[in-house]
C-alpha cells in the first residue's frame, strides 16, 4: 500500500493523473477540491461560504479541509491513498502526518508536478469535465471523441468550473506560490519529494509517476 501526495499548481494535471492511478492501481483518490465542490451544492451555510471562497480562487480554511480528510480516512479503503490538492499549507501538512499516524499509516512519496505558468493558463481555460463520471477533458489536448458526449460514460453533462476563468486563476496561482509552494521545501527536507515533468504528454507523465511508485514499493 502506497500513500502519495500530488503537489502542483492549478492545472498541473493532478486530477488527470490521479484518475489514471485509481484505474491502473486501485488506489483511492482523495481530492479536497472535489469534496468542497460537493459541499458547495449541499445548500448548507457552510456550503455557501465555501462557494464564495472557491469561486474567488482563495483557499478554504485549514479547519474545514482537515476535517473533510479526517472523515474520509476513517471510511475509505483501497490500495493506498492519492492526496490530490491536499495538503496546501504547512498546517495541513502537519495535520496529514498526524492523521496518517492515527490510522497506523504513513506517507510514501510527494510527487511535485512541475508546469510553467503559461501552460497552466492554457490548460485551465480549455478544461471541461463530465458532470456524471468526472472525466477531465481539454478543448485542444484532450477533446471528447464525439463532440458533447463523454467518452467514458456517454453522458452529455459536460461542464466548466466556476473558478476556471482568468481572474480566479490569478488568485489561485498567487495562493499557490504564497501558501502551497513552501511545501516543496518542507517535503524535500523530510526526504519524501520526487519531481516529474508535468509539461510532458499525459501518458508520459503517467510513466514518470509509475516509475516513482514502483521504486517506492520495492
Ligand atoms: P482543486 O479542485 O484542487 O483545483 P486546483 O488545485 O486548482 O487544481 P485543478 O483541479 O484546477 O487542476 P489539476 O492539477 O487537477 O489539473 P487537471 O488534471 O484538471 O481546488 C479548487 C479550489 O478548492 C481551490 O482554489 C480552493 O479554493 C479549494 N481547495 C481545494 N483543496 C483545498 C485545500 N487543501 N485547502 C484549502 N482550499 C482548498 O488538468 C487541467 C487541464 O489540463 C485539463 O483540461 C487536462 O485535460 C489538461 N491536462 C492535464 N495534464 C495534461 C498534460 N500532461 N498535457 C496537456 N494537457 C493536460
Amino acid at each position: 500500500m502506497t500513500n502519495i501526495i500530488l503537489l502542483g499548481p492549478p492545472g498541473a494535471g493532478k486530477g488527470t493523473q490521479a484518475r489514471k492511478l485509481v484505474e491502473e492501481r486501485g488506489m483511492v483518490q482523495l481530492s479536497t477540491g472535489d469534496m468542497l465542490r460537493e459541499a458547495k451544492t449541499s445548500g448548507t451555510e457552510m456550503g455557501k461560504r465555501v462557494a464564495e471562497v472557491m469561486d474567488r480562487g482563495q483557499l478554504v480554511t485549514d479547519e474545514i479541509v482537515n476535517g473533510l480528510i479526517e472523515e474520509k480516512l476513517k471510511t475509505a479503503g483501497g490500495n493506498g491513498f492519492i492526496f490530490d490538492g491536499f495538503p496546501r499549507t504547512l498546517p495541513q501538512a502537519d495535520a496529514l502526518g498526524k492523521l496518517l499516524a492515527k490510522i497506523g499509516s504513513k506517507l510514501d512519496a510527494v510527487i511535485e508536478m512541475r508546469v510553467d505558468d503559461e501552460a497552466l493558463v492554457r490548460r485551465i481555460t480549455g478544461r471541461f469535465t463530465c458532470g456524471n463520471c468526472g472525466e477531465v477533458y481539454h478543448d485542444e489536448t484532450k477533446p471528447t471523441k464525439v463532440p458533447g458526449t463523454c467518452d467514458v460514460c456517454g453522458s452529455h453533462d459536460l461542464k466548466r468550473r466556476a473558478d476556471d476563468n482568468e481572474d480566479s486563476l490569478k488568485t489561485r496561482l498567487m495562493e499557490y506560490y504564497k501558501k502551497t509552494s513552501p511545501l516543496i521545501g518542507y517535503y524535500y527536507a523530510t526526504g519524501d519529494l520526487f519531481t516529474v515533468d508535468g509539461l510532458a504528454e499525459i501518458d508520459d507523465v503517467a510513466r514518470q509517476m509509475s516509475a516513482i511508485l514502483d521504486q517506492q514499493a520495492s
